[in-house]
């Protein structure tokens, strides 16, 4: 034995100690028994050279390598403990939830525009005794033209430019006026009804055209309905959705599905009438198409035109809403520009 086995053990104990206290993670807590006690270590060294020892030096450097071991086991001990409370307590600091900070505001949604101006408009025709009805998006030319007067040559067809569906004798429907004539194949009059729903035209997307719009007909069938009913019913409409002072004008138009047809103007909402860049200094705008129903569309939905007689109009919801709340481009209603649509938060 060339070097003092006490001084070896001694060495590495306080060697291994320090080196324990010094550790700041796990990883390095193994590294430390690893150098200590493992089996390349000064101490397992000297263990393995102990049988050269006399008997009495054996016993002694044995119980002082135990003893050692039990030492540095036990710092090991101590110091992993220390630093897995150390751990803990870190990941207990970043997982800290202050209860006390404000919250994020979750500002409330509210209803689109259009969605607003078409129960608006659907409202006031409940409150005269009018019903709901609904009918498909995509239409049988039967529905979209035909039953309304358009037979397939007839030159009022490309007063709305259709989408077809590939594929399939379908159309986009271009109006709402189909659900005219499912109404009344579906039940006697009289009826009052009002459709409010997405129409298509191959029209392009700009500041005033969009190929996907919405409207809201309107059909009122009974015994003895005239113009008079029509234009009665439309005053009303217009003073509870523009303002008490509102009035209609019916200038004559054509529809192949009415007879007679008129274009309905209200006072310009932006000069009352009096004339400016808004109405073209007419003093009123256009909101609507509407007239008396054509006996062929009566017909043709299995109306008998010698007992019934009656009204529809229909109306773009988006040139209404426009009219009504100022809005210049219509593209706004589509683009989902939270910066326009906050503008009707209610
Ligand atoms: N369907 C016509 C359109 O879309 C509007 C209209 C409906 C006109 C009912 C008269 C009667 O242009």
């Amino acid at each position: 034995m060339t070097a003092d086995p006490r001084g070896i053990i001694a060495e590495a104990v306080d060697a291994a100690l320090a080196a324990a206290h010094a550790a700041t993670s796990m990883a390095d807590l193994r590294d430390v028994r690893v150098a200590a006690l493992g089996r390349k270590a000064p101490m397992s060294l000297l263990k393995g050279s102990l049988r050269d020892a006399t008997p009495e030096d054996r016993a002694e450097i044995g119980r002082l390598l135990n003893e050692a071991r039990a030492r540095i086991e036990q710092a090991l001990g101590e110091c992993e403990q220390a630093l897995a409370g150390a751990e803990e307590a870190r990941a207990l600091a970043a997982d800290r939830v202050d209860v006390t900070l404000p919250g994020r505001r979750i500002p409330p949604g509210h209803p689109h525009p259009l969605a607003v101006m078409t129960e608006r408009i659907v409202d006031v025709f409940l409150g005269m005794g009018y019903r709901v009805a609904e009918g498909p998006e995509a239409e049988t030319d039967w529905y979209n033209f035909e039953s309304l007067n358009m037979p397939p040559d007839h030159p009022a067809r490309t007063m709305q430019d259709t989408l077809y569906i590939a594929g399939s004798d379908l159309v986009m429907r271009t109006h709402t006026s189909p659900v005219q004539i499912r109404t009344m194949e579906a039940q006697e009059p009289p009826i009052y009804i009002v459709v409010p729903g997405r129409t298509y035209r191959r029209d392009p997307f700009d500041a005033s055209h969009s190929p996907m719009f919405h409207q809201v007909e309107g059909l009122a069938i009974d015994r003895g309905i005239s113009l008079a009913d029509l234009k009665g019913t439309l005053a009303e409409f217009a003073r509870q959705i523009f303002g008490p002072e509102q009035r209609v004008r019916l200038r004559p138009s054509y529809f192949p599905f009415t007879e007679p047809s008129a274009e309905v103007d209200v006072l310009c909402v932006t000069c009352g009438g009096s004339g400016c860049s808004a109405c073209g200094r007419s003093g009123w705008i256009e909101i609507m198409g509407a007239g008396v129903v054509h006996p062929n569309v009566l017909k043709a939905a299995g109306c008998d035109p010698s007992i019934w007689s009656g009204f529809a109009f229909g109306m773009g919801i988006e040139r209404v809403a426009m009219r009504a709340y100022g809005v210049q481009d219509i593209r706004g209603f589509f683009e989902n520009d939270q910066r326009f649509l906050a503008g009707f938060a209610g």
